[in-house]
């Protein structure tokens, strides 16, 4: 067994968030292209001999330029997504190996970026590894899928996807790498599922695609232009420090600007990375929230 496995879990924006209508299982259907980005947590993974699983969560600060804390911190026990990532993959594979997993969070919680699904995903990816269970990329998605519908997405092995259904059927997608983005995040957060529960649907699918085809060969205005989220309204009326953020990002001449997920993050698309870091100066400034230079990841 290796002694240790280490996994950087990243963050994502949504470049495209379209809600399509609400299922009979109360998930809602959508389409979104989701990127990576490189803003990191940190998991490590060690074999202990006890049999139990042992979470430590430690905060290794904001990203570089940001200010303030996030607005909670990551369980320690059960509850976090870690730990039933964990259980679930022992429950799945009969495995009754115990491990410490050490988490150092990077990424702020509740604001659209989904650190807590892409910790969930190094989980299952990294004691696959430490336990040596070879259990396959369809049963590692099939366990993200029950755990979260961002997650399988963070198996993929693609850096930008084509996500649908309730977000698990994944179709990889080849952007550029490096597009930079300014991403700003107010000092609350959002629930998801409150969000989900105020947004209008928009049946009205292909806008994703087209915004994927127009990165895809550098027409970066164009892809401006088909930059969506369904959920921006609903989260501008249940929290007004989003709205305050569009405000700010709408004043500044970013190529195109779109809340993240289900919010509170917000981010601004750049032509490069001198255009971002002097936009984020400015947004800094305007004292909008933590702000930070990010790029999508190769
Ligand atoms: O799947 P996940 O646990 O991340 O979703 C959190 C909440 O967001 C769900 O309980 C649901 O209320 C909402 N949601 C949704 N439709 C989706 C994804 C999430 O309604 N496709």
């Amino acid at each position: 067994m290796p002694d240790a496995v280490v996994v950087e879990a990243p963050a994502k924006l949504n470049l495209y968030l379209r809600i399509l209508g609400k299922r009979a299982d109360g998930f809602h259907e959508l389409e979104s292209v989701m990127t990576t980005i490189g803003l990191y947590d940190t998991l490590r993974f060690t074999a202990n001999d006890s049999g139990s699983l042992e979470l430590e969560c430690h905060d290794a600060g904001r990203p570089v330029g940001g200010a303030g804390s996030p607005p909670e911190s990551p369980p320690n026990g059960p509850t976090n997504l870690i730990w039933r990532a964990a259980q679930l993959l022992r429950d799945a594979t009969g495995c009754a190996a115990g491990a410490k997993i050490e988490l150092w969070k990077r990424i702020p919680i509740a604001a659209g970026l989904a650190g807590g699904s892409s910790d969930a995903a190094a989980t299952l990816f990294g004691l696959n590894r430490l336990w040596k269970l070879n259990a396959s990329s369809q049963l590692l998605h099939d366990l993200a899928s029950q755990l979260g519908s961002d997650i399988p997405f963070f198996l993929c092995g693609a850096t930008t996807a084509l996500c649908q259904g309730r977000g698990e059927i994944i179709t990889p997608l080849s952007l550029p790498a490096g597009l930079s983005v300014v991403v700003a995040r107010p000092a609350t957060g959002l629930s998801t599922a409150e969000v989900f529960r105020h947004c209008r649907p928009e049946p009205g699918t292909g806008g994703g695609q087209q915004l994927a085809a127009a990165l895809s060969t550098g027409r970066l205005q164009a892809a401006a232009g088909h930059m969506h989220n369904t959920l921006q309204e609903a989260a501008f009326r249940l929290n007004a420090d989003v709205l305050q953020l569009r405000d700010a990002f709408s004043q500044l001449p970013f190529v195109g600007h779109l809340m993240s997920g289900s919010g509170t993050s917000y981010f601004g698309l750049c032509h490069n990375r001198n255009e971002a870091a002097r936009l984020a100066g400015r947004l800094r400034a305007l004292g909008v929230g933590a702000v930070f230079v990010a790029q999508t990841r190769p």
